[in-house]
């Protein structure tokens, strides 16, 4: 989604500072980019549709220089992607240029007084009426920091801001609400960014700003302030990634390097999850002993996207383990259906960024409702992290593909820690099982290197012979239906295949109606207890002239008899099979893509972190 970096200092050009921060932030996703620096007390402005190699280009043909400046990546909310919609958006005498981050919900009624005042309006976006309220604020009593202030009384909505002003040449003023942005810190220089990559390059120190704070932002200092006008102040928080996890390391696309950094990734958050004696799971951070569970009478887990999917894996495993009822919910829809919640209620909420607007949201509900909110989350110090109850950390390390992929495999070894914790404190699981279930995690990480090994030539010949399929349907059963979900997800955010996910006994009900010659479908057949039901409906989709590629389980050699092709996985416990089935998916949809041809790392339309609604 959108992206922010701003500089102050003494490089006698902050361009190449503010360029470096766009790419970094590349792979948020965006469709227009843009920056403004300050020089000689007059403004200078870039901005352009496309891609920040673009903008790059018309720096070139264009150039502009100063020592203080913003940058921005846009992904379009109000307004086309368009040069007049891209940021940053400036007051009508120049003066004031703002970028932002979120949606300014009230900005019309705001733009319609402003309008009257005779403000002229050149974008479709609601920053603009950020940059045009500063003025007037500005105008009125002389004050940039009071004008800003003012002006975030005024706004509704959430917002990272970034504002320069040509009357104060040595400053940056930055604010959010709902919307991550930090302040880096320098030697004789200091930065903004909305996320740290922006910014790894110079520092890995930083204040993360609290909703509705502002700073002001000099070469030789910082000060925040509430939105009151009161100065606060913030510890210095020091980012443990380096450079070179934002790097591709010789793959040809970050996506491929988080798909082989899966093993250490699992082997990460399998490390000390045990106690000394083997024989239980220790989540430290956690508090969700004997007497907190037992006064719990229903989980609801809550997330987005693939970590929607890790959820679902959680709610198939929490219910068959500790028989509790779990409900998951997308968090778009959970947010507004006034949810059955209260302080018996556990929520997990999971979010590799910790930044999700949705999943943020529904986890600030839940705790207003009384209920206790587990978060499972990768950012440290994102803001789900620090306003849930509790935090477990899935220690994936940066993932800068948009498709999500080792976080995923983190999050579902959370939700297997989690499931098994809280059978063994509600006295719900032999120690023999989990002793059983503990040593068939601990093969994972090889199990995993194993597939990617092995399965890659298979998969990429696979792809050259599927590669013209239109639509595909992924199908399973169980946990392997969760599976396919992912699986189908991955196809269509990176090769932009129509594809859907059926239980397959659902399949019948409707969607068979599709199946024609030559339709893909992938069976997902690991659960060896539902093996015969879904080779049922395989042998159903093959009567009607599917083509069909499985994933199953070795020693499931019957499989063999119904589909076309089929992919082994090591063998593993009922409950692991997930993690393992879903590498042959992704790989699987990155060849696909690859394929295709499609930019793999930054699929259109879609955003990384997806900051607002
Ligand atoms: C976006 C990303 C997905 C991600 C989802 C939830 O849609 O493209 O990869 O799964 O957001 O993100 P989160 O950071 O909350 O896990």
């Amino acid at each position: 989604m959108c992206g922010i970096v701003g500089y102050v200092g003494q490089k006698n050009n902050s361009v190449p500072v503010l360029i470096s921060g766009l790419e970094s932030l590349e792979y948020r996703g965006y469709d227009s980019a843009g920056v403004a620096v300050l020089s000689n007390g007059a403004i200078g402005i870039r901005k352009t549709k496309g891609k920040v190699e673009k903008l790059r280009d018309l720096l070139l043909e264009q150039p502009i220089s100063g020592k203080v400046g913003i940058g921005h990546t846009r992904w379009a909310t109000h307004g086309v992607p368009s040069d007049e919609n891209a940021h940053p958006h400036f007051s009508n005498d120049d003066k004031i240029a703002v970028v932002h981050n979120g949606i300014i919900e009230n900005y019309q009624e705001l733009k319609d007084e402003l309008q009257k005042k005779g403000y002229v309006f050149h974008s479709d976006t609601d920053t603009e009426t950020v940059a045009h309220l500063i003025d007037d604020y500005y105008k009125q009593g002389g004050d940039l920091l009071e004008a800003v202030r003012l002006t975030l009384q005024a706004i509704e909505g959430s917002y990272a801001l970034g504002v320069l002003c040509a009357d104060h040449p040595d400053q940056l003023i930055a604010a959010r609400k709902e919307s991550p942005l930090i302040v880096g810190i320098g030697e004789n220089e200091n930065f903004i960014a909305s996320d740290i990559p922006a910014i790894l390059n110079y520092t890995k120190n930083a204040y993360i700003l609290e909703d509705k704070e502002l700073a002001l932002v000099k070469a030789d200092g910082i000060k925040i302030y509430d939105i009151d006008g009161n100065e606060v102040s913030h510890e210095v928080y020091t980012y443990k990634w380096d450079v070179e996890a934002a790097q591709k390391n010789g793959y040809e696309h970050f996506m491929l390097k988080e798909i082989y950094e899966q093993p250490k990734v699992v082997m990460d958050n399998l490390s000390k999850r045990f106690s000394a004696d083997g024989k239980h799971i220790e989540l430290d951070g956690i508090k969700l002993g004997k007497a907190e569970l037992e006064n719990i009478d229903q989980i609801y887990i809550v997330a987005c996207g693939t970590a929607y999917y890790a959820g679902l894996v959680g709610k198939y495993l929490l219910e068959r383990m500790v028989r509790i009822p779990v409900n998951s919910e997308v968090a778009s829809e959970f947010r507004y259906k006034d949810p059955l919640i209260d302080e018996h209620t556990l929520v997990i909420v999971i979010s590799q960024s910790g930044e999700t607007a949705d999943t943020l949201s529904a986890l600030k509900l839940s705790k207003a409702k009384g209920a206790r909110v587990l978060g499972i989350v990768n950012a440290v110090g994102s803001s789900i992290a620090r306003e849930a109850d509790d935090v477990l950390y899935t220690l994936a390390g940066f993932e800068i593909a948009v498709a999500s992929t080792k976080a995923f495999s983190a999050q579902v070894i959370a939700m297997y820690l989690i499931t098994l914790h809280i059978a063994q404190e509600l006295d719900m699981l032999p120690e023999k099982d989990f002793l059983e279930i503990k040593e068939a995690m601990l093969r994972l990480p090889s199990q995993i290197s194993d597939i990617l090994t092995k399965a890659v030539p298979a998969i990429r010949k696979f792809v050259n012979k599927y590669i013209s399929s239109k639509n595909v349907f992924y199908i399973g059963r169980g946990l392997d239906y969760v599976v396919g979900m992912e699986g189908s997800l991955k196809l269509k955010e990176i090769a932009y295949l129509h594809s859907e996910p059926y239980a397959a006994g659902e399949l019948k009900h409707g969607p068979i109606a599709l199946i024609e010659k030559a339709t893909l479908v992938v069976g997902v057949v690991t659960q060896e207890a539902l093996f015969d039901k879904t080779k049922s409906n395989i042998k159903e989709v093959k009567a009607r002239g599917a083509k069909v590629l499985a994933i199953a389980m070795k020693g499931n050699d019957g499989i063999e008899e119904v589909a076309d092709d089929v992919i082994y996985i090591p063998r593993t416990h009922w409950m692991l099979t997930s993690i393992l089935a879903n590498v042959p998916q992704q790989l699987f949809a990155y060849y696909m893509a690859l394929g295709l041809g499609e930019d793999i790392d930054k699929p259109r339309n879609l955003a990384k972190s997806v900051t607002v609604e």
